[in-house]
């Protein structure tokens, strides 16, 4: 399963660079590659696991799941652990896939772009990576038949600021809130629940920041974890910026159920 195409060799770099203790010392020990929900917790740690464990009661105990994108593992281990699924993952880091096998993740090194289901799921979760994926339908319809449902959890663009919209790094424009829930419809998914946890996430920011200051700017810092600094210093440059980006670019959690899905258990 595993993939050694042309196509994947500049974005395997870029997502595969720098040490993985550079990457812990910023994100965490536990390398959970996404926003945090501090809702109830200051801990960032403990804001991090919420995050996944916010899905929990959507995605059934015990059942299959896919996890698409799956960084350094962190989501996917809780998952297992603590709610007993069955995790596949996907990321187009060679040095992610590894990192989670070394923890004993079922991890592929493989383009989601080019994925070609071969079994069944009860999720498919894309936790902040379906932002970077550039056919979307294509990769939605492909997944039609082999899924019950899907969770995106989406970094996004205000539907009233549309036009003008960032590009993510060597990805695509960034979707806003309506036009993710009519691309799921137009694929066959029903929508069941959408919502933005952007105000609950924004401490995060401050985490990485201080983070990166710890680090100073002797650390060899490059690709994706220099795209995270810019992205950080960029926003966290002023209260204003701050507040704008909290009203311009929701962080949409949407499940939505595949209408082709029968409903039988996954192998
Ligand atoms: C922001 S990280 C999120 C990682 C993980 N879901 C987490 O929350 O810790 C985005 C992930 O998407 C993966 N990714 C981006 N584009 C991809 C693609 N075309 N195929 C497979 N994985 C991809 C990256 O390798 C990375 O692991």
């Amino acid at each position: 399963m595993e993939y050694d195409g042309n196509t994947l060799t500049d974005l395997n770099a870029f997502y595969s660079k720098n040490d993985i203790s550079l990457w812990k010392q910023v994100i965490g020990d536990d390398l959970h590659y996404h926003f945090g929900d501090f809702s109830d917790t200051v801990n960032p740690a403990e804001a991090l696991r919420q995050t996944v464990r916010n899905f929990y009661s959507a995605i059934p105990f015990g059942s299959n799941l896919l996890d698409a994108g799956c960084g350094w593992g962190a989501p996917a281990g809780l998952l297992a652990r603590e709610h007993g699924c069955n995790v596949t993952g996907i990321t187009i880091s060679s040095t992610q896939a590894e990192y989670c096998r070394n923890l004993g993740l079922n991890a592929h090194h493989m383009n989601l772009e080019e994925f070609e289901p071969e079994s069944t799921f009860d999720t498919v979760l894309f936790l902040e990576s379906f932002e970077h994926i550039v056919e979307k339908a294509q990769l939605l319809k492909r997944l039609q038949s082999r899924c019950r449902q899907i969770i995106v959890s989406s970094n996004a663009w205000g539907d009233g600021n549309a036009i003008y919209r960032p590009t993510f790094g060597l990805s695509s424009a960034v979707s806003t809130p309506l036009e993710l829930c009519a691309l799921l419809r137009h694929c066959g998914y029903e929508v069941q629940s959408i919502r933005d946890r952007r105000p609950q996430s924004l401490p995060t920011l401050r985490y990485w920041k201080d983070n990166f200051d710890r680090l100073g700017e002797k650390a060899r810092i490059d690709s994706q974890l220099r795209v995270l600094k810019d992205y950080t210093n960029w926003i966290t440059a002023s209260p204003a910026r701050l507040q704008e980006f909290e009203q311009n670019a929701p962080l949409v959690d949407i499940v939505a159920r595949s209408s082709l899905a029968d409903g039988g258990s996954s192998t």
